[in-house]
């Protein structure tokens, strides 16, 4: 037998409904905002990702998906979508375009983690990316655009964690006072921070170990240590989340797990306690597009999971509008009445009514158990009898009534039900 690879699952038809309800916010929060959609690949070259500059993150070094492909080219299966979409920024010139340009994402996202409950092999990401603007109301653009989204699906109480963490001027300066408050205390912390007190000191903020807390709560702050732009920069988000009534908690240890943020980086927490919590994380990039081969450009955006929003939905008792199904099945007893049952099918399509007909040799009973098992408004019931007087039964199935209607007018009957 085989199974969905670890960590991955099948969306079955029950789920698409909430799938439908996520996908059609986003798209239409964007068309709000004014941002287009980009599709890229699901896999991009391995450099893209394993820049030499991102070493000491997990997901370069213990989450991707890399394989060869038959000529030998080194491929990894997207581990994030923010490289990639400034990867395509910059193949088909979207510096010549009016800036920013904002471009928005819907799609499969894979890293190798420990599944559990909303952490994935195979995870769903909606995100969106405003390249080449590098104004403090485009960061909060986005977090205001992340929070609509949010808010309109009715997800409600939500946390938005916020810090800056400065650029490439002062953040090597607080890295070195980070450095020097660990290395004064190197024997106490635990094995990973050790490692990354050499490779990437900031992620000692983030240790989850509860040693490495206190530690993290004690160590220099770097927001005390911005330099005058970033100072300025953060303070202008901060102002303009206030005016816009977006409540915030400043975290000074939050550093987002990937390497190429610059300033604002921020989290939105749903209602719900826990390790997995954060459905949305994203802030400014402003050195990544140089990194990966442009120009300089400055970028800012955001990234949430599809399946933990819909974890949060369901907890929250929020369900996804029905999908609508078809609105007609077509039981059939007979040669002629099958063959009847065929172009009817045929003609209600044709006018757009939605048709499930049945097929096989069932009895009454069972395509009309199978009628109502689907769900649908209506069953027109085809013996060989109505067929030789030109009729069929229509029965309602919500007001549970039937009635024999002329063949000739069915279809305008069904279209006007
Ligand atoms: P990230 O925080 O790694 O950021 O992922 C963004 C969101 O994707 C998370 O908040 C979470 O909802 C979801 N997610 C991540 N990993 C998993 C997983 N294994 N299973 C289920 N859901 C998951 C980024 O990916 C950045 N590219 C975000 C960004 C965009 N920053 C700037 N622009």
């Amino acid at each position: 037998m085989y199974r969905a690879p670890r960590g991955t699952v099948d969306i079955l038809p029950a789920e698409q409904a909430y799938w439908a309800f996520v996908q059609s916010r986003a798209a239409e929060v964007c068309r709000l905002y004014g941002y287009e959609r980009l599709d890229t690949p699901v896999f991009e070259d391995y450099g893209l990702f394993a820049r030499s500059d991102a070493g000491g993150t997990d997901l370069v070094e213990k989450e991707m998906y890399v394989f060869e492909d038959r000529s030998g080219q080194k491929l990894t299966l997207r581990a994030e979508n923010t490289a990639p979409v400034c990867r395509a920024y910059v193949e088909h010139g979207m510096s010549n375009l009016p800036q920013p340009v904002r471009l928005y994402y819907l799609g499969p996202t894979f890293r190798y983690e420990r599944p559990q409950a909303g952490r994935y092999r195979q995870h769903h990401q909606f995100g969106c990316e405003a390249l080449g603007d590098p104004s403090a109301s485009l960061d909060v653009e986005v977090i205001e655009l992340a929070i609509g989204f949010l808010t309109s699906l009715g997800l409600r109480q939500l946390t938005v964690l916020l810090n800056s963490i400065g650029c490439r001027q002062c953040q090597p300066q607080y890295v070195e006072l980070l450095r020097t408050h660990y290395e004064a205390i190197s024997s106490e912390v635990c094995d990973d921070c050790r490692v990354r007190m050499v490779r990437n000191p900031l992620r000692l903020l983030d240790c989850k170990e509860p040693v490495c807390r206190t530690f993290a709560d004690e160590a220099p702050r770097i927001s005390e240590h911005l330099c005058p732009d970033c100072e300025v920069h953060f303070r202008e988000v901060q102002e303009q989340l206030q005016v816009l009534g977006i409540g915030f908690t400043f975290n000074h240890k939050l550093v987002r797990g990937l390497d190429y943020y610059t300033r604002t980086v921020f989290e939105i927490l749903p209602k719900r306690e826990g390790g997995q919590s954060a459905i949305v994380g994203g802030g400014r990039y402003d050195g990544l597009i140089e990194q990966i081969g442009g120009r300089s450009t400055p970028g800012v955006g955001f990234a949430t999971g599809i399946e933990r929003i819909i974890l949060n939905l369901k907890e929250q008792g929020i369900e996804a509008p029905p999908l609508g199904g078809p609105a007609v099945y077509i039981a059939h007893l007979g040669d002629a009445a099958r063959l009847a049952a065929v172009t009817l099918s045929r003609e209600l399509r044709d006018l757009q009514i939605g048709v499930i007909a049945s097929t096989g040799g069932k009895s009454l009973k069972s395509q009309l158990r199978q009628a109502n098992s689907l769900g649908v408004r209506y069953t027109v019931i085809l013996g060989d009898d109505e067929v030789a007087r030109n009729e069929a039964m229509v029965r309602d199935m919500t007001a549970n009534v039937q009635a024999t209607v002329p063949r000739a007018s069915l279809s305008d009957h069904l279209r006007r039900c």
